[in-house]
């Protein structure tokens, strides 16, 4: 707990709203001293167009106001997907139960009550600017995922789009599987990674036409494994981590690298399996041309009557291609 208080508090852009002169005052040179740059808004109007003119890193909102109050404040900031996440503290009157419900229930973060304790303000504006960070922390990951993503594709030739397409048909899949937000997540940073390992496949096999030797076969039999393994040690990443190994698995145990049979393979590896596959067929490798959409699916559903894929997710994904919602990016 001493080691909580005693870590530095990020500068963050601080946006204050109150039609309170006073409370404004106090509460910028609070704010200020501490190192944060603080901006204001007098009214409800003011600080919705503050907050879309830059999202502050957090909101410290009074409730009643002229124009827009606070509640509705909140409410808009938290229906827009750009700016749901930036943290808000309500500040309300001392007696006002009803007014702090009410404000968490909207989706305040915390409260504040008048007239301010300035060290209880303080702490909760540094938990809430914690969390704050560990949430473009997390953003920054994706970034390096993307980055990564364009790494793999650079090295092999032949699959230029593939990562962004297979994203694409992957997502797609797993909404229409009714993924929960989260594993849809995951989902998207398997997809962009899922080929990682073809780092350390020889570029001489990687970009061979025509058939591969069996020598060849096993460096990229290998793959699955070794993007799994350059990923274990991310702990943010644990469920990535499965998709990435297990994108080659078959329900039969006929896949690779583990042999995995029927419920032993995650729902978000066997979307992956399906996405992987049909953007193989439809596109020119080194060793065939591509095939049509027609054509894929129906080898799709040969492999699911086969007991290979995922029967209800092929039939899914069947539907999709059949509805033209990838037709803007097929090859
Ligand atoms: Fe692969």
């Amino acid at each position: 707990m001493i080691r909580m208080i005693n870590m530095p508090m990020p500068k963050a852009d601080i946006l204050v709203v109150d039609d309170n002169e006073m409370n404004v005052r106090v509460l910028e040179a609070l704010l200020v001293s501490r190192g944060h740059d603080v901006r204001v808004a007098r009214d409800g109007e003011e600080a919705l167009e503050q907050i879309d003119k830059k999202h502050p890193d957090l909101v410290l909102l009074d409730v009643m106001m002229p124009k827009i109050d606070g509640f509705q404040v909140l409410e808009n900031v938290r229906s827009n997907r750009e700016t749901e996440l930036i943290p808000i503290i309500l500040l309300t009157a001392l007696s006002d139960i009803d007014s702090n419900v009410k404000g968490i229930e909207l989706g305040a973060d915390d409260f504040i009550t008048k007239p301010f304790n300035k060290s209880l303000l303080m702490a909760r504006v540094r938990n809430l600017l914690r969390g704050k960070n560990l949430l473009d922390e997390l953003e920054s990951v994706d970034a390096v995922i993307a980055m990564t993503a364009k790494i793999i594709e650079a090295k092999d030739k032949y699959t230029e789009g593939h990562v962004e397409r297979v994203t694409t048909y992957a997502v797609k899949l797993g909404e229409a599987a009714g993924l929960e937000e989260w594993d849809l997540r995951n989902l998207k940073r398997g997809a962009l990674l899922h080929d990682l390992g073809k780092i350390a496949v020889p570029d001489a096999v990687l970009n061979k036409e025509g058939k591969l030797s069996e020598e060849e076969w096993k460096h990229i039999l290998l793959h699955p494994s070794i993007g799994a393994d350059i990923l274990q040690d991310l702990k943010s990443l644990k469920a990535v981590v499965d998709i990435v190994l297990h994108h080659h698995e078959k329900l039969d145990g006929s896949g690779y690298p583990d042999k995995l049979k029927g419920d032993e393979i995650t729902k978000e590896s066997r979307i992956m399996a399906i996405a992987d596959i049909y953007d193989a067929l439809t596109t020119t490798r080194s060793y065939k041309k591509s095939m049509s959409p027609e054509t894929a699916i129906r080898i799709l559903q040969e492999e699911a009557q086969a007991g290979k894929l995922d029967s209800e997710l092929v039939m899914l994904f069947s539907r999709l291609v059949k509805d033209g919602i990838f037709d803007a990016i097929s090859e």
